[in-house]
Order: structure tokens, then sequence, then C-alpha cells
């Protein structure tokens, strides 16, 4: 080993001496992990040995970790709560960054984690986002509902930290990685590192709280070599290991076809689009998303532009790295400006004095919440004379244009090098100005064939097909929710599996709104899709909904569920959802004469054994 002196090193004569006296007598064991200890010292602000940080008298060590090194390697567990996958891949990134490191992980999702193991627990990291509206993703429930309980277990002392994932824009902002940060604690639960609430652009927080759990986990234990491991940067997090092309990193995707399912006449318009993954190596299964970054409309743009006074060709930054663009193209492709949210309004404040604005930021809660749902960029501008903001402040606070996902309506063993998606056309009138949904509106009427799409997959774990290809499956999916049912047949069409299929389908006009009709009809004829029941929602004077064709059929529709039968459930979360959940309840109670209590264990326990799983939005 090169000795070291006050020449080839930051040291001064005193701390050479010393080194040199002390290096020569280390383990190769030794050196890794003080090479480690320091690293993580260096992260958390600690750097003596033999004083760990306050997480460290948690687990009480009789002695410093300087004494216990080499240890054995310490245990994690790493659970996590997600709807859409990205705290599931999240998940992986920080057990791949902690087995690195030396330590022994466990990793599953909360759903698959058997509360009467947390009391043995030594370290907890949780992941979870929030759904619904402030709600745990499907996951999470049985594990939340436990932990929130009296049956949950005293924690006293145990290192845990959270990650919490959600979107500003949302009323309940990362509730559920809130009510888990605070439960922990309440039990008796050391925070490791202080809970790290995302927003959509989740990848440089997630990255950080990854690694400083990872250095606090190497300090608090002694376990770790927290040099070895590459930390995780905002860029490596979703690396995807079968394709270059991830949500960081969209393939440009050529549209092949792009036509209107919906029939003349109709008040809807939903397109079938079939876009190429060509030389992507991108793979699905059934049940995942296709990401699609969108671009704003350029009208609003224009319009936004104008409002400010601005030209358009001021030059500003669209990222970290000092990559600069035109203000058009920065509004166009990297800013979203359609969304108002909370800290939006006031960074706002922050640049301008604007007593009204000020006023509305500290009026009631609900007021604040009705401005910012009914109203975009363009009006906060107008109602708040925001012009005068200088350009680059004004872009410095805006979110980063966010990926619409969109159930995959094929398979690839169907159409190979293909996805197709299913998408609804958003629009409508507010405060007299007409509207467009960002995504769905350049899908109609900007993405003709030969046009490009950004996109990338978001695997979706938590929907999917049942592995043995006997299991009957039920499938709800009303207005676009029927897409992933398209992708589910096509793949059984395919691989020829013999299982029963029954789908539940509505909207609301037969002659103009029945997507996908001839393939249905195809597959009931070929055996592919054994039942279907339809509502048309607005052909009678009462509304029939899919709920109301369950009930119908309930007696049968019990009789599938004892033969093991997967319900899926797809498409509007706000209502349909809900009712399709009540109505599987009240069958439940109607046929198998279960009481409520156990007609809601009965739905808990199908959800843990995926025999109910729902893509909801
Ligand atoms: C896992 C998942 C799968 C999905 N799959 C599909 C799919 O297969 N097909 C599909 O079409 N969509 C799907 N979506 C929804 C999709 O991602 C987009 O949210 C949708 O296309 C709207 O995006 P946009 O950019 O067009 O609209 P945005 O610009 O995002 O605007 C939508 C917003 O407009 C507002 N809004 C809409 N209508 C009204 C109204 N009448 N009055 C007032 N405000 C209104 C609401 O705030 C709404 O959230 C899915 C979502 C998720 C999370
Ligand atoms: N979160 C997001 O980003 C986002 C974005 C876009 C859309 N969405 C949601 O996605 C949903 C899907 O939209 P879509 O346009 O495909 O179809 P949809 O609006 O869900 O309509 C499909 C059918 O469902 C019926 N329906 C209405 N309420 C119902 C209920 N409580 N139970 C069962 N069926 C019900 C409709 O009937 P009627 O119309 O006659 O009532 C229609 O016949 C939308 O409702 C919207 O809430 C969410
Ligand atoms: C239908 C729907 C409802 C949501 N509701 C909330 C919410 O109430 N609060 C919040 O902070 N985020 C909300 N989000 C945002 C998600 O938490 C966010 O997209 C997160 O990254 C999803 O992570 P996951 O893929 O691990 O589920 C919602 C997202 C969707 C699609």
């Amino acid at each position: 080993m090169l000795e070291l002196q006050v020449t080839n090193s930051p040291f001064n004569q005193e701390q050479v001496e010393l080194l040199n006296r002390l290096l020569p007598t280390l383990t190769d064991a030794q050196r890794i992990w003080l090479s480690g200890y320091i690293a993580a010292a260096a992260v958390t602000g600690s750097a003596v040995l033999g004083t760990p940080p306050i997480a460290a008298a948690v687990n009480a060590p009789a002695a410093s970790p300087a004494s216990t090194a080499p240890a054995a390697p310490k245990e994690v567990t790493v659970l996590y709560g997600s709807q859409t996958g990205n705290c599931g891949s999240l998940a992986k990134k920080v057990t791949k960054r902690l087995q690195d490191q030396g330590f022994e992980v466990k990793v599953s999702s909360m759903s698959d984690f058997k509360p009467n193991g947390l009391k043995k627990v030594e370290n907890l990291l949780i992941l979870v986002s929030t759904h619904g509206e402030g709600d745990p993703p499907d996951n999470a429930i049985s594990f939340y509902e436990f932990l929130h309980s009296k049956r949950a277990p005293q924690l006293e002392g145990m290192p845990f930290s959270v990650l919490a994932l959600g979107d500003t824009s949302y009323e309940f902002f990362c509730q559920t990685g809130k009510d888990f940060d605070k439960r922990l604690e309440e039990l008796g639960g050391k925070r490791l590192v202080p809970r790290v609430d995302c927003d959509v652009d989740f990848d440089e927080p997630a990255a950080e709280w990854i690694n400083s759990v990872a250095s606090a986990l190497a300090e608090l234990t002694g376990a770790g070599a927290a040099a070895q491991a590459v930390p995780v940067t905002a860029d490596t997090l979703l690396e995807s290991t079968e394709s270059e092309y991830s949500r960081t990193n969209p393939f440009q995707a050529e549209v092949l076809e792009n036509i209107n399912l919906n029939g003349r006449g109709s008040d809807r318009e939903t397109r079938h689009l079939e876009i190429s993954l060509e030389g992507s190596n991108l793979e699905y299964e059934p049940g995942d998303s296709l990401g699609i970054y969108p671009e704003n409309h350029p009208r609003l743009v224009d319009e936004l532009i104008e409002a400010m006074g601005w030209s358009g060709e001021e030059s500003v930054p669209v990222n970290k790295n000092g990559d600069e663009t035109t203000l058009r193209e920065a509004l166009l492709h990297h800013y979203e400006i359609t969304v108002l949210t909370k800290p939006l309004l006031e960074k706002t404040a922050a640049l301008i004095s604007n007593g009204a604005l000020n006023e509305l930021l500290a009026s009631g809660h609900d007021e604040l919440r009705a401005y910012i749902e009914e109203r975009d960029l363009l009006d906060l501008v107008q109602d708040y004379s925001l012009k005068g903001i200088p350009v680059r402040e004004f872009v410095a606070i805006l979110r980063k244009i966010p990926a619409r996902l969109y159930s995959i309506a094929s398979s690839l063993k169907a159409s190979p090098d293909e996805v197709h998606v299913t998408v609804r056309t958003v629009r409508y009138e507010n405060r007299g100005r007409e509207r467009y949904g960002v995504c769905s509106v350049q899908l109609a009427e900007r993405s003709e064939s030969g046009s490009a799409l950004p996109v990338y997959i978001q695997h979706n774990p938590n929907f999917k097909l049942p592995q043995n290809p006997d299991t009957p499956i039920i499938m709800i999916g009303p207005g676009t929710g029927v897409a992933p049912f398209r992708a589910f047949l096509s793949e059984r069409e395919e691989t020829g599996a013999e299982g029963k299929s029954w789908l539940f389908y509505g909207d609301q006009h037969f002659a103009t709104d029945f997507l996908y009709q001839i393939e249905w009809q195809r597959w009931l004829k070929d055996g592919v899709l054994s039942r279907m029941d339809v509502a048309f929602s607005r052909d009678s004077d009462q509304k029939v909904y899919v709920q109301h064709r369950m009930l119908e059929k309930s007696r049968e529709l019990y009789q599938w569920l004892q033969e093991g039968a997967v319900v899926y459930v797809c498409g509007d979360e706000k209502r349909m959802a809900h009712d399709v959940h009540s109505t599987l309840m009240t069958i439940l109670q109607q046929e198998g004469g279960l009481s409520p209590e156990e007609a809601a264990e009965y739905m808990i326990r199908m959800q843990q054994e995926k025999r109910y799983q729902r893509d909801v939005y």
C-alpha cells in the first residue's frame, strides 16, 4: 500500500503519522468497513467513531461501530404500496442499493407482507403512493388498516423511513405516506431520515431519499460499505434492463393508425391508436400501461405568451443540466401550464407583490381549492395581472409536464412490435373558454399516422392475467376501461388459454359507443370470450350501468367467484369503481349469505390473493 506523505495526501504531518501507523494493521474487511463508515459519515455529518447518530441509539449497540466491524449482514425490510408501479420500481432500486452495501433486504408489496412479522422487523423502509382522494393504493389497504388498528404492535425504537409519492394537484398530497410516517412514530418507531414527499417529478427527491437512507443505515448498523455502492441518481433511477428506453428516456414511437371508434352522432370521441415499438426493444404484458409525454396545445401556449407580454423567443432553461431552449418550445414540450397547485400559487406570490393573490392564498381552504380546480395558468395570469414577472423566474416555478398513462389494449403476441391504446378525448368549456385535455386532444387532433410520440412502458404487476390459463376471469370495464380487456383476450387467444371469461361493458349508446364491438363478437363466437353483458346508459329512460347487469346475473357471478374467478375492474375511479365494489359486496351477501363484515373480509382476501385487481383512474 502506498505510504501516505504530506505531499501525496490532503493530511498534515500528525495525521499522516497516525494513519501510517493504523492502516498497515487493518485487515481487508476492516479497510472496506472504514471506507464505508467514512463515506456514510460524510453524508450524515457525523464523523467520530463511537458516536453514532441519534438513530443509532435506537438499536442500543453495546459497542461502537468500530468495535463491531466487520458486521454480519443486517436486515432491512422494504415494503411498498403502489397502484401504477412507481413505488414498486423505486422499491427495487433501494433494494439493489442496499444489497450492494451488504444488507440483507426483504422486499415485498404490502399486500404480500404478513403483518404478524412486523414485530421482528429490524429496519423498515416504506415506499407508498396515494390514490383516490387521499387513499392508499389497493395493495396497501390491508397493511394500512392493520397498522392503524389496535392490533398493531408496539415498535419501540424500530428505525424506519417513509418515501411518499403523490401529486401536489391533489387535495390530499401524499396523504398515505404521511399517515404511515405518523403512525410508525406513534408506535414507537424512530425515523432514520425524515419522510420525503415527492410530486409527480419524483426522480430527484426519490434518489436523494434512497442515498440518505443507505448512508444512515450504514452508519446506524455499522454493516454497510457505503463507498462501495454506487449512489443512485435521478438519471439511473428507472433504467430499464431490457431496453435503453424508459420513463426518463422515452422512445420516439411512430403512430401507425389513429381512428375514432365512436360512430357519427356520438357525444364522445375515443381514439384507437396503433403505435410502432419497432427498434425499441420495449416489451410489455397485458395489464401494463403506455406512458406518453404530451405537448401542450399550441394555441394555449401562444395565448399565455401573449398575456405575459413575451415574444416566445426568449431563451429559458429546461432542466438542471443547463440545457436551454426558446420559451415557446419550453412551454410546448417541457412545462405544465394547465394545472394549478397551491405550491405554484405560493411561488407566484413570492415573485410579485399582489395583494389579491395573497388574499386568495390566505382565504379558506375551500375557496382556494375551488379556484385551483377550475383554472389553468392562463386564468391565473389574467386574473392576477402577472405581466412583468421576469421570464426565467416564471419558468423556474413551473412543474415538468408529466406523462399520461394509457392502459395497453393489445398483446405483443398478437401484434408484435406494436402497442395499441384507447383514448377518450377530454374537451369541455369553462369560464367561457374551450378547454382541451393536453394529451387526449393532441392524440385526437395532432397525431396522425407517421407522427412521433415519446413513449415508455409502465409495468403494472398489480393488473395481470392469472398464471393458470384455466382460471376463469371476470372483466368489468365501462368506457375506456375496456382497453386492457382487449389485451387480455388477444393474449388468451394467442396462447390458447382455456379458462372461461366474462366481460361487463357499458357506455352511453349502443349504436355509437360500442367500442371494439366486432372484436368482442368474434371472440364470443370463437369461444375466447365466454359471456358478455352490456349496459348502455342512455338508451333507456333509466340509467343502466355495468353493476346493474352484475346484479341481474348475481347467482352466476357468485358461482364464478366460488370457482376461483379473478375479478378485474378498469376505468373511472371516482364513481364506477366504488359502485362496482359495493355491488360485489352485495352479491356476496345476497348469494353467499355473508354478513357485511364477512363480505368486506372476503374482498380483502380476494385482493391479497390477487383475485381482485383494479386499474382505475
Ligand atoms: C393507470 C392509468 C390508466 C389510464 N388508462 C386510460 C385509458 O386507457 N384511456 C383513457 O382515455 N384514459 C386513461 N387514463 C387517463 C389518462 O392518463 C389521462 O388522464 C386522460 O387521457 C386525460 O389526460 P389529458 O392530458 O387529455 O387531460 P388533462 O389535460 O390532464 O386534463 C384532465 C383533467 O381535466 C379536468 N376535466 C376533465 N373533464 C372535465 C370537465 N368536464 N369539467 C371540468 N374539468 C374537467 C379534470 O381535472 C381532469 O383531471 C389512465 C390513467 C391512469 C392513471
Ligand atoms: N384521473 C384522470 O386523470 C382521468 C382523466 C380522464 C378520465 N378519467 C375518468 O375516467 C373515466 C372513464 O372515462 P370514459 O370516458 O372512458 O367513460 P365513463 O365516463 O366512465 O363512461 C362509461 C360508461 O359508464 C357510465 N357510468 C357513469 N357513472 C357510472 C357509475 N357510477 N357506475 C357505472 N357506470 C357509470 C357512463 O354513463 P353516463 O355517462 O350515462 O352516466 C357510461 O355509460 C371518466 O369517468 C373519468 O372520471 C380520469
Ligand atoms: C386516480 C389517481 C388518483 C390520485 N390521487 C392522489 C391523491 O389523492 N394524492 C396524491 O398526492 N397523489 C395522488 N395521485 C398521484 C399518485 O400518487 C402518483 O401518480 C404516484 O406517482 C403514483 O405512484 P404508484 O405508481 O406507485 O402508485 C393520484 C393518481 C391517480 C392516477
